[in-house]
């Protein structure tokens, strides 16, 4: 058996018993795969992890840069009280499109807004509006602006928040110092940033699994 079958199968056994997709959330992989949109969001064993550290925080308020389809943005959503609101930040008109009605079928559309455009436009009109700190902020869509992205959500945080960031290992090629892809210097400058910056304390994981060899990295907003 090749050891990317092995992972599959363990992430299989895992989502069984602990991360099945409900209709909603099968729904909106059926969608997003008929409108043709890449398959490249979170497992659901990574979208439960998603829901539970929105959970541990008591997220009220989450912020979410890159929607694809909505399947990250409905376990992540899952978590919220009745009053409860995430903004999820996508580029893509399509997406975004595809995304709010499998957030609706998933009947989260009364709390949950997808604001279509270029995440570093979005973000300066987001801050404009003066929200109420997010505590957990998503960190999922162009690579190469990780650093800003990390940046905007320190800005539009408070202490106690996290900051989630996907896809950090990439095969490995976050530390192949051959390597020198605009998506991964991205990433490295986060990492590093992370690992410097005196408001954030943080850690990044390796994982296998169904999608692959890769990783995700926490930061905690400090004082
Ligand atoms: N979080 C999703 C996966 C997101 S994939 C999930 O796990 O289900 C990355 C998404 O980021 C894509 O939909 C892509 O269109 C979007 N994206 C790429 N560049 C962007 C940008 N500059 N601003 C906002 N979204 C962007
Ligand atoms: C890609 C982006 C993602 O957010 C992800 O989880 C996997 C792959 C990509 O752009 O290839
Ligand atoms: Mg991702």
């Amino acid at each position: 058996m090749s050891e990317s079958q092995l992972w599959d199968d363990v992430d299989d056994y895992f989502t069984t018993h602990l991360a099945r997709d409900d209709d909603a959330l099968e729904a909106a992989l059926r969608d997003s795969d008929a409108a043709g949109l890449p398959r490249i969001h979170v497992s659901a064993t990574q979208g439960k992890l998603l829901r539970l550290l929105a959970e541990i925080q008591g997220a009220r308020y989450i912020l979410e840069i890159g929607t694809l389809g909505g399947y990250s943005t409905i376990w992540l959503a899952r978590a919220l009280p009745g009053d409860g609101h995430l903004v999820s930040l996508e580029h893509s008109a399509k997406h975004a499109e595809v995304a709010v009605r499998n957030i609706a079928r998933a009947g989260l559309d009364r709390q949950v807004e997808v604001r279509v455009g270029p995440a570093l436009e979005s973000l300066p009109k987001l801050a404009d509006e003066n929200p109420p700190p997010f505590d957990l902020v998503f960190i999922d869509a162009d690579k190469v602006n990780n650093p800003h992205y990390l940046e905007w959500a320190l800005r539009l945080t408070r202490t106690g928040s996290l900051i989630v960031l996907d896809n950090v290992v990439r095969g490995g090629r976050v530390a192949d110092p051959a390597e020198t892809a605009d998506d991964v210097r991205g990433t490295r400058a986060a990492i590093e940033m992370i690992g410097g910056h005196p408001r954030l304390s943080g850690t990044a994981i390796q994982t296998v699994g169904s999608k692959g060899y890769d990783g995700f990295a926490l930061a905690r907003v400090r004082a």
